[in-house]
């Protein structure tokens, strides 16, 4: 054991322009132990679990190594066969279809969700013969994965362009012309108003058409402009395979559904990325098998309603057992029935590697029946982490943004989830200044923040997007100042509400995930708990838990007993 100097820190992060979201973070070790804490909190109901927690303790010891997960990661890249391309359409032929080893940089903006597509997307590239480049002056095409969820994201989208098209009109004519491409979100929403204000955008994909990205490029090789934003019914890119860039990952996203169903008043995501659809249970199982076995240490399960999941591909399964929502919740659409639900996946998932960590986000706070509640108490490797985004703390508010639910029924979903996971880490959304808030409406919102006393908070001033219900039928009548003074207000409670919420980490033991040096400094390691808070501890020596002789340092991929003190 080794005694660290402690100091009990905070870390501000925004997630998305300036007073745009918060995440609030705490914590600074103070030692580093290598055996079963004494003490256990926040989560007593797992540590005091003596038994299944040495299991785990002696489990971890003797699973797959980073080394192990390097090796794997080393195989050369699948190299691209004239046989892997589908039929070319009758205008192009197999080897414009290839893609030259011309160099391709990806630049994504917006959610994880966006992450893990750009990945989808590169995957698809790569199959089809393109080459990555992380040099954005080496890159043959430019692909920028775009986001249109608030007014502000797509203006930094604008800017980026305009950056570009200097770099484009800039090119050696020694070189292959350079070409630009917007994917995702931007592209769905703006269609042609794109290709006709920018000129030098030569393709366009929707969150659906990434399959047909080897087949625009090509045809944007001739000089035209090409585009796809055809929505899917059942695109889930099932059988794509996403890649993982980074070799000393530790973690990987992996996508269970896309789009959403649910229709709240201010949001753009149902015309964006389309209908809810699941992926098949049986294709994210292998997924993750081949996660766990190239050694990542953590998944997270994602989607837009990631907990809505409903694998309706197994006829067996679709029958009509009623879906249960959670207490005094509703949906905006008609009740769905059959199919296999997030607690069969979860379930299933959390079995394949007992030291792989599970995540899921983003869910939405009206699909947490009992079963996904006791599933995540019980499994020791289900984190007890939850986002439940409320978005307002006012019921008016709640109704006007038609999320199905009341400020009661959501508090008393908090009750229920805080008595069933104890220790849980919880997590939320808000919006400040929606169509109609008033100051009695804001406040509302500020003794929610102050009641249930969040971990970590994502908090955004409202941005009026058009095709929304509340574009059609309320008014954006809050004033900007006014929508900026209230998120500093919310911003500063949360703080403050998660200040004391991650205090209640000191003294506890802590089981920590390495993710690598801490960007502060060279002498601490970084990772995180349970709860998904990021830790920062000395790397230094400490005893291996499963040989207490030797002295060891955690590694990227290593859990490591971490106690934290200030
Ligand atoms: N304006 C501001 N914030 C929004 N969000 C979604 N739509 C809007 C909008 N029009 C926020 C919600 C959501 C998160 C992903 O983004 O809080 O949960
Ligand atoms: Fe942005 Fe939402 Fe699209 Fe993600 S899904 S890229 S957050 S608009």
């Amino acid at each position: 054991m080794h005694p660290f100097q402690c100091v009990l820190r905070a870390r501000r992060c925004l997630r998305r322009g300036p007073l745009a979201s918060v995440s609030w973070l705490l914590l600074r070790t103070c030692r580093a132990h290598s055996s079963v804490p004494s003490s256990a909190c926040p989560s007593p109901q797992r540590q005091q679990e003596d038994g299944v927690w040495k299991d785990f303790s002696s489990r971890l010891a003797t699973g797959p190594t980073f080394q192990d997960f390097l090796r794997s990661a080393s195989v050369p890249p699948e190299q691209p066969s004239s046989s892997e391309v589908e039929d070319p359409p009758p205008y192009l032929t197999v080897d414009e279809l290839l893609g030259r080893q011309r160099r391709v940089y990806l630049e994504t903006y917006g959610c994880q969700m966006n992450v893990n597509d750009t990945e989808i997307a590169w995957s698809i590239l790569q199959k089809s013969g393109y080459l990555r480049t992380s040099n954005l002056q080496e890159a043959d095409v430019i692909l920028l994965v775009t986001c249109s969820i608030r007014e502000k994201a797509e203006q930094t989208i604008w800017n980026r362009l305009h950056q570009l098209k200097s770099l484009k009109s800039k090119r050696l004519r020694s070189r292959v012309p350079l070409r630009i491409g917007i994917l995702g979100c931007m592209a769905e929403r703006l269609k042609e108003e794109i290709l006709n204000r920018e000129k030098m955008v030569d393709i366009l994909a929707g969150p659906d058409a990434y399959r047909d990205l080897p087949q625009l490029l090509a045809v944007a090789e001739s000089g035209q402009q090409a585009a796809n934003v055809l929505l899917s019914l059942d695109e889930t890119y099932a059988d794509v395979m996403p890649v993982q860039t980074s070799p000393s990952a530790t973690s990987a996203f992996v996508s269970i559904m896309r789009g959403c169903d649910n229709m709240c008043s201010y949001c753009i995501v149902p015309f964006t990325r389309g209908r809810e659809r699941s992926r098949p249970v049986a294709s994210i199982l292998e997924e993750v098998r081949k996660l766990s076995e190239q050694g990542l240490k953590e998944v997270t399960l994602l989607g837009q309603n990631v907990n809505s999941f409903r694998d309706n591909s197994e006829v067996q399964f679709n029958n009509a057992v009623s879906t249960n929502l959670s207490r005094g919740f509703s949906t905006n659409y008609k009740a769905k029935q059959g199919g296999l639900r997030f607690a069969h996946l979860l379930d299933q998932v959390s079995r394949i590697d007992p030291e792989m960590r599970i995540r899921f986000t983003s869910p939405h706070p009206k699909d947490f029946p009992d079963e996904v509640l006791q599933l995540i108490r019980e499994r020791d490797n289900i984190c007890k982490q939850i986002h439940l985004p409320a978005q307002s703390g006012s019921s008016r508010v709640l109704e006007a943004m038609r999320r199905g639910y009341s400020r009661e029924a959501y508090v008393e979903l908090i009750h229920h989830i805080r008595e069933s996971i104890p220790g849980v880490s919880l997590s939320s959304d808000f919006i400040a200044g929606f169509c109609g808030e008033t100051e009695e409406d804001h406040l509302q919102t500020v003794s929610l923040l102050r009641e249930v006393q969040y971990n970590i908070g994502f908090l955004f001033a409202y941005s009026m997007r058009q095709k929304t219900r509340a574009y059609h039928r309320l008014k954006d009548d809050i004033p900007e100042e006014v929508k900026l003074r209230r998120l500093e207000e919310l911003i500063t409670v949360f703080r403050e509400e998660a200040t004391k919420a991650n205090k209640s980490f000191v003294g506890c033991t802590q089981l920590v995930l390495v993710e690598g040096p801490s960007k502060r400094s060279a002498a601490d390691l970084c990772g995180r708990n349970d709860g998904n808070l990021k830790v920062i501890f000395a790397d230094a020596e400490m005893e291996d838990a499963t040989d207490s002789r030797l002295r060891v340092r955690a590694q990227p991929g290593d859990y490591v007993l971490v106690k934290m003190e200030h």
